[in-house]
């Protein structure tokens, strides 16, 4: 049976030194750390997600300045909200809820974040350093799972690395850091000719597409590293709905050395990292 990488008790460990870092830096700068997540619409994942990431900040003392917006909310009115969030000098990160509804334009919003408050990393500055290997605000999930593998000193320098997905958000700054870190990546994502070819190479098999058992025991190398990302939320024929990933678990538990739990691994990581950058804006502006 592989060993759980246990990201909720990794969460809960990095949350406790922030704690701490906050505490004796909020004494000396006057104020704490803060940050805004701005959310538009009524989606309720993203309800359940903004709700867990302001809770985060309570227990670590970081301030939350966020704004539940109304569905109708236009482009001008939120890109003058990141305006006003922008010139906050209390605020050290903004994050923008994806997905907004419809006639919102993401990726221009985006666009109008200050990048040195881009607590997702996925302003084109940040993307940029991280293609370049320079310090800047890295993107959470990834990131999360970076610092997962190193808490359990799993080595990826010189590994053979599967990265399945391919988005903005998630699998191509995952690439990004694996690359980062010394191994030999590959990329699957939709158009990928024979998926479980690919897969069964992989020393640390990571994976983002967002569809439920995607992973099945067949593609994963027995002793691999198998790193769930996917969320998706699936009804039973009782009506009944739970979290699962993108891995067949009980199927690929037992040849796995290592995997993360759905829920339980990368996601409580993702807000674990997203309270580390703000942490990390704040002490470069104080
Ligand atoms: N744990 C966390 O904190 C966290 C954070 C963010 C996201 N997530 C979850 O991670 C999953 C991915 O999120 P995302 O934002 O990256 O989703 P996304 O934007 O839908 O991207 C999914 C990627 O997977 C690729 N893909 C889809 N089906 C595939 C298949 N059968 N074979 C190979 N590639 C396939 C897509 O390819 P194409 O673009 O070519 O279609 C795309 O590149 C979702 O379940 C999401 O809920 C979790």
């Amino acid at each position: 049976m592989a060993n759980l990488l246990d990201g909720k008790a990794t969460a809960e460990k990095i949350q406790a030194e922030l704690k701490a870092t906050i505490q004796t830096l909020a004494t000396k700068a006057g104020r704490p750390p803060g940050l805004a997540v701005l959310m538009v619409g009524d989606n309720p994942a993203s309800e359940v997600y903004v709700r867990n990431k302001e809770k985060a900040c309570t227990r670590v003392g970081i301030a939350s300045f966020g704004q539940h917006l109304p569905t109708a909310t236009t482009q001008t009115e939120l890109a003058e909200k990141i305006r006003g969030l922008n010139q906050n000098s209390q605020v050290d990160g903004i994050l923008l809820q994806l997905p907004l509804p419809n006639h919102l334009d993401a990726i221009a919003l985006l666009h109008q974040l200050d990048p040195s408050k881009d607590v997702d990393g996925l302003h084109p500055v940040n993307l940029g350093h991280l293609v370049r290997g320079e310090p800047g605000l890295r993107s959470c999930t990834p990131a999360g799972v970076m610092r997962l593998l190193a808490d359990y000193d799993i080595p990826v320098e010189g590994k053979d690395t599967v990265v399945v997905g391919a988005s903005i958000l998630v699998g191509k700054p995952m690439a990004l850091m694996l690359l980062e870190a010394e191994s030999t990546v590959s990329v699957a994502h939709i158009k990928t000719q024979n998926l479980a070819k690919l897969t069964r190479e992989a020393e640390i098999l990571v994976v983002a597409a967002g569809y439920p058992k995607l992973i099945t025991q067949d593609m994963v190398k027995p002793g691999a590293v198998v790193i769930d990302v996917g969320i998706n939320r699936i009804t039973n024929y009782e009506g009944k709905s739970r979290i699962v990933g993108d891995v067949d678990f009980s199927a690929v538990e037992p040849i796995a050395q290592y995997i993360t739990p759905v829920p339980g691994g990368i996601g409580p990581m993702t807000v674990a990292m997203l309270l580390q950058n703000t942490v990390w804006s704040y002490q470069q502006r104080i």
